[in-house]
């Protein structure tokens, strides 16, 4: 992987950033700049060297949204931001052509074109046409295989971006932690979770299955979940993780009556069960004191800590064993690495981030650079034109 300090020219150059600007808006207005704050530095370096940066990204699932006030929230964080309106074509190049050295100039939305998820080489063309050099920097979205992720380097001399060279580093670390070594795996889906909890479990002491996810796990015990969310699959594979000596289960969780959830009164019903004491008409929403005092005391007696997706259902306020985790993470002294957009979100609030050791701009990316070692858009810097 060439990083972005081995570009052998800067002055006035047109240089294309895959930047991670996917960002929450509420009201216009962007709420959190964590990702920002992260790119900053890639845009920072190649601006200073008189570099006419051109930054692409994606906002949003579907493509409806605008980058317009990312670009501005970016402008407070970096000099010489500015806000283009279109992504490709003879506006977008007139735009990149009337650029002053060390400027940055933000394009609107990729997903506004069909063209990136569907990797259209057409539209990786288009994107090509803005810059004569290509830096990678969108960690986050390196395991989509999309137009401006792996398409753009096929057509451009390509080089990782700071943060992407972080994420790589920290991550490629973490696989090999120092001992003991405790990871936790939140969130919910066995099916976007099995490969990272196979690739964890050979190299980590224990490893601790939450969230919702450890409802598919409780089930595959055999074991009541009454009406909580799962995958509604019990796989082979399920049941054999789910018995594996170092995978550790929630003991106790925070269950509510179906009928409550969502009622603005819900966490007033709640009750703590015994894992497999659910009632058929209740579903499980946290982790009750006993799974937060173990998860404690494993964090406290870690070397190494590392942490995706959150324990408990976020949305509906349950939030007290995440909380309690990040606090016990975050005063244990381990080395911590942890990533996945609630989790971060959560960490935030508790103002406790700066206490870990790294956290990663990646959710299911983190998970899937874990499980393999590489992600397409890592592999496709080192297929492009001036590759390894
Ligand atoms: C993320 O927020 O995890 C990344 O930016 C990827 O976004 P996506 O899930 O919409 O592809």
């Amino acid at each position: 992987m060439r990083s972005v300090r081995d570009i052998p020219s800067f002055e006035n150059i047109p240089i294309l950033v895959r930047a991670s600007l996917n960002e929450p808006i509420a009201n216009g207005i962007v709420a959190d700049t964590f990702r920002l704050t992260r790119t900053a530095p890639t845009l920072r370096f190649l601006a200073e060297q008189g570099a006419r940066v051109v930054v692409i990204s994606h906002i949003g699932e579907l493509g409806t949204e605008t980058l317009a006030p990312v670009a501005k929230a970016l402008g407070e964080l970096v000099r010489g931001v500015s806000f283009c309106p279109y992504t490709v074509g003879s506006e977008a190049r007139a735009a990149v052509r009337g650029m002053t050295p060390s400027s940055i100039l933000v394009m609107e939305n990729l997903r506004r074109n069909a063209g990136e998820k569907k990797n259209d080489p057409a539209f990786a063309k288009a994107l090509a046409e803005l810059g004569d050099a290509f830096v990678e920097d969108s960690f986050d979205t390196c395991h989509r295989a999309h137009a401006s992720i792996v398409g753009v380097p096929e057509l451009l001399p390509s080089y990782a971006g700071l943060q992407l060279e972080a994420e790589v580093a920290a991550l490629t670390d973490a696989k090999k932690p120092k001992h003991p070594a405790f990871a936790v795996v939140g969130g919910a889906k066995f099916g976007t979770k099995e490969a990272v909890l196979e690739a964890l479990l050979p190299t980590y002491d224990r490893v601790f299955v939450g969230g919702a996810l450890a409802n598919d796990f409780i089930q595959a015990l055999g074991q009541e979940v009454g009406q909580s969310l799962t995958s509604g699959v019990v796989d082979p594979t399920l049941v054999k993780l789910a018995h594996h000596p170092k995978l550790l289960l929630p003991l106790d969780s925070v269950v509510v009556k179906k009928a409550a959830l969502g009622t603005p009164d819900a966490k007033r019903h709640a009750r703590v069960a015994k894992r497999g004491d659910v009632r058929p008409d209740e579903v499980i929403l946290d982790h009750g004191p006993e799974t937060v005092a173990l998860l404690a005391a494993h964090a406290h007696d870690a070397e190494t800590v590392l942490w995706n997706g959150p324990l408990g259902n976020y949305e509906n306020g349950f939030v007290d064993a995440t909380d309690a985790f990040a606090r016990a993470v975050a005063s244990s002294g381990a080395h911590s690495i942890v990533g996945g957009g609630d989790t971060i979100t959560a960490i935030q609030k508790l103002g406790v981030l700066d206490k870990f050791s790294f956290v990663s701009t990646g959710g299911g990316a983190m998970l899937d650079f874990l499980a393999k070692g590489t992600l397409p858009g890592i592999a496709a810097l080192d297929k492009a034109p001036n590759g390894a």
